[in-house]
Parts: C-alpha cells; sequence; structure tokens
C-alpha cells in the first residue's frame, strides 16, 4: 500500500525527496529510494520527528507497538497522523499517541492499480488544510470520500475493501461457467474480465442507477432475463446483504482485537 501511496503521489508531481520512508527491511528502503528517489530515514522515529505528515502502512496488528514507539517523537511536531491500516480505529490510535490528529482511512486492492476506492474519517482535531492534504495523497491512487462517523468503517471495509474478492469470485465463476459451456479457458476469462471491466467503466460513468443499467440490458423474453430470474430464485440479493453483514461484523470484531490493550 505505501509503495502504492508513493508511486501515486510521483506520477501526481509530488517531488520525490519530500518523501521520507521508513521500514525495518533495508531491502525495501533500497528497493524505494532505487525505484522512485525517496529520502530514507534510519527508523521510524526519525521520519516522524521531522514529518508534517505521517503515514502509517504497517500491518493492523503492528499499529499498536508502532505508535506507542513514536508517542515521544510525535510530540516535536505533531504531525497529521494517516492510517491505512484496515481495522484500527482512529480513537485508538489517539490513545497510543495521544493529542495527535489522526485521519483514518480504508483504502482496497485496486489502489495498486491507480484506481482504488478509499473511505476517509478524520479525528475532531483534524483542521481543514490536513483534511485537504489526507483527500490528496489518498487520492494519488484512486477515488475517496469523506465519512461523517467512524462506525460506517465497517460498512465501507464490507462493501469496498472486500468487494474486489466479491468481484474477483464473480469473474472466477463466469469463467468457470463459460468452460462448462465449452469454451476454452483461455477465452472464457477474456470475456469474464473484458466484461467485468466494460460493465464497471459503464457503471461508474452513467447518471442512471445500476439497477436501471440492468433493466436496459435485460430485454423481455431473453438471454440476460432467463439468468437474472434464476438468481432472483436463489435469493441472490439475501446473499450478498448477509455476506456484507458478516463483513462488517468481522470488521468490528478485528477493531476491538486490535485495538485492547
Ligand atoms: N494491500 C491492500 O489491499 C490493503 C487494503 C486496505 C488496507 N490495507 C492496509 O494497509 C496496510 C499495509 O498493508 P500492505 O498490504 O501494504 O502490507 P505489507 O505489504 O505487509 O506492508 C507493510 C509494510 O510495513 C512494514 N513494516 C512492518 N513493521 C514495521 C515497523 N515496525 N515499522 C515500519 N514499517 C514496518 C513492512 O516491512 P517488512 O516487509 O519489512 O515487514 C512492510 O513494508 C495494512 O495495515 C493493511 O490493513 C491494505
Amino acid at each position: 500500500m505505501a509503495r502504492s501511496l508513493i508511486g501515486g503521489l510521483i506520477v501526481r508531481g509530488w517531488e520525490a525527496t519530500q518523501i521520507v520512508v521508513a521500514d525495518p527491511a533495508a531491502s525495501q528502503l533500497e528497493l524505494l529510494k532505487n525505484q522512485y528517489g525517496v529520502r530514507i530515514a534510519k527508523d521510524n522515529a526519525e521520519a516522524a520527528r521531522a514529518a508534517d505528515i505521517l503515514v502509517l502502512a504497517v500491518k493492523p496488528q503492528e499499529m499498536r507497538t508502532v505508535t506507542r514507539q513514536l508517542s515521544s517523537a510525535l510530540q516535536v511536531k505533531s504531525p497529521l497522523i494517516i492510517s491505512v491500516a484496515a481495522g484500527i480505529r482512529a480513537s485508538d490510535i489517539q490513545r497510543w499517541a495521544p493529542g495527535i490528529p489522526v485521519v483514518r482511512c480504508m483504502p482496497n486492492r485496486p489502489a495498486l492499480q491507480g484506481c482504488g476506492m478509499t473511505g476517509l474519517y478524520a479525528t475532531s482535531d483534524v483542521d481543514a488544510d490536513s483534511r485537504r492534504a489526507a483527500e490528496q495523497i489518498l487520492g494519488a491512487v484512486g477515488a475517496t470520500i469523506w465519512l461523517d462517523q467512524e462506525s460506517h468503517m465497517d460498512a465501507v471495509t464490507a462493501l469496498s475493501g472486500s468487494g474486489p474478492a466479491y468481484f474477483f469470485l464473480l469473474i472466477e465463476m463466469m469463467e468457470q461457467a463459460g468452460v462448462q459451456l465449452g469454451l476454452s479457458p483461455e477465452i472464457s476469462r477474456k470475456l469474464a474480465t473484458e466484461t467485468a471491466y466494460g460493465s464497471g467503466l459503464m457503471a461508474r460513468e452513467a447518471a442512471e442507477s445500476a439497477a436501471t443499467l440492468r433493466q436496459q440490458v435485460t430485454s423481455k423474453g431473453g438471454t440476460t432475463e432467463a439468468a437474472l430470474k434464476h438468481l432472483e430464485s436463489h435469493d441472490v440479493r439475501t446473499l450478498f446483504t448477509d455476506a456484507l453483514a458478516a463483513a462488517a461484523e468481522r470488521s468490528a470484531q478485528l477493531a476491538a482485537e486490535f485495538g485492547s490493550d
């Protein structure tokens, strides 16, 4: 995720030398320095002491340790913390690093291709300039949307955070179905992935709702209607509603687990 953000920022004209990177693995740092020309810090504290904005992109289970270790370095400039860690609450980060403003983000995997979707939530002490900066940074890897309640992060995690997996499953199942119908795996894969891509683009650009777009491509008595009737008769909508509810519930559980002291 950090690599994607660095790449995205540089493509958008940020100076590589404005970006300072810390990572326990020297090989990672060398790689990032050689690839992007970013500066490297000897450790997290050195990066935190000099930063105006500190992006924390470590695994959720590392967040408590990493943030706590930085609490004194963070007092030097009180930078904005941007956390991309899934399931870590802003209130927990502020407990580990008191007095530091936090923007919590939930990006998703397509950020690696520059077309991610990120939900952002700011604590009440984040000012307008910092909100703009957070939006610019996450905007370097795709679209962004602000949430006014942190509790909505579980739903965002269930929908866009885990969402790419649902689409991959759909592509996988359509590929398999194509093979069952006699197509080669290569042809089936191309048909499924390009259809997903085109449909995504259409849904993104259209003024109409997804329901209207669906109706527009479903003619009465036709092939699409036959398939959709079959799906509806197996209660596909309830299945999806329940699946996302399970993801949101798991997100809340993880937040409680990683956030507890
Ligand atoms: N990937 C996604 O699609 C995605 C989507 C949404 C949210 N996120 C969030 O983004 C965060 C990063 O995920 P990722 O997939 O990029 O994971 P990752 O590839 O494992 O990256 C984590 C990075 O943090 C480094 N790190 C570990 N401990 C550290 C420490 N003590 N101090 C400084 N750096 C440390 C790791 O270094 P080493 O490699 O040396 O261990 C690694 O470079 C996670 O919190 C995840 O929840 C990711």
